[in-house]
């Protein structure tokens, strides 16, 4: 079988990596050059590891049957953390767009670095969940291990997290609304 996984999952691992880079950069320093990088090719940068997360996404679930796939706390585990991998990077590409060059202001370039370091280690992980399905599990698990997860059970949160992470997501929504309503006016 032609492994379009492995070839597929280079591209977003290459092209977030460098994203989160030019963010980090661009979030510590407005330097011409660092401003310049920015400009011209982060939102093709993102727009581009998106879609090779997609595509890995795509390829990863054609790897074994559905069944299987969710069967295991491995999988599910990579599953979760691949679809939240470019959830954020999704985020982080819609905000640079609709918000071009000003979402470096104020506090916007720490939104920035805060959302980019989230992306870059859900992406990280979910490489070393690959591995591990694999067989060639690598030192990052030990490291989530010793953070208390432990990568061969499910990720679990307890109910009220969810309930925390929904109310802050929706109170981000009324915010953001709320915002581009008086900018609007
Ligand atoms: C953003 C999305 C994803 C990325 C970046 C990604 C990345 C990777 C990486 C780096 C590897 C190791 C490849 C190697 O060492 O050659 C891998 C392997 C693997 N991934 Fe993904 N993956 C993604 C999504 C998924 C999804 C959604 C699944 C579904 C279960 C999946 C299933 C697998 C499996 C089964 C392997 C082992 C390879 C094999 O058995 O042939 N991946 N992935």
């Amino acid at each position: 079988m032609i492994p379009y996984h492995h070839m597929m999952a280079h591209f977003p691992i290459a092209l977030l990596s460098l994203a989160f880079f030019v963010i980090l950069l661009r979030s510590l320093t407005s330097n011409a050059l660092v401003r310049r990088v920015d400009s011209t090719v982060l939102i093709y940068v993102l727009a581009a590891g998106v879609a090779g997360g997609l595509g890995a996404l795509a390829t990863g679930l054609m790897i074994w049957p559905t069944e299987a796939a969710v069967a295991g706390p491995m999988a599910r585990n990579k599953i979760l953390m691949a679809t939240w991998t470019i959830v954020i990077w999704s985020v982080v590409l819609v905000l640079r767009w609709r918000m071009g060059e000003n979402v470096w202001n104020g506090t916007g370039r720490y939104l920035m670095l805060v959302l980019g370091t989230t992306g870059i280690i859900l992406a990280s992980i979910t490489g070393t969940l690959g591995g591990h399905l694999l067989g060639s599990p690598s030192a990052l698990s030990a490291v989530l291990n010793q953070l208390g997860w432990n990568v061969y059970q499910t990720y679990f949160v307890p109910n009220w997290v969810l309930l925390l992470m929904f109310a802050v997501g929706l109170a981000g929504v009324v915010a953001g609304l709320g915002s581009g309503r008086k900018t609007a006016v």
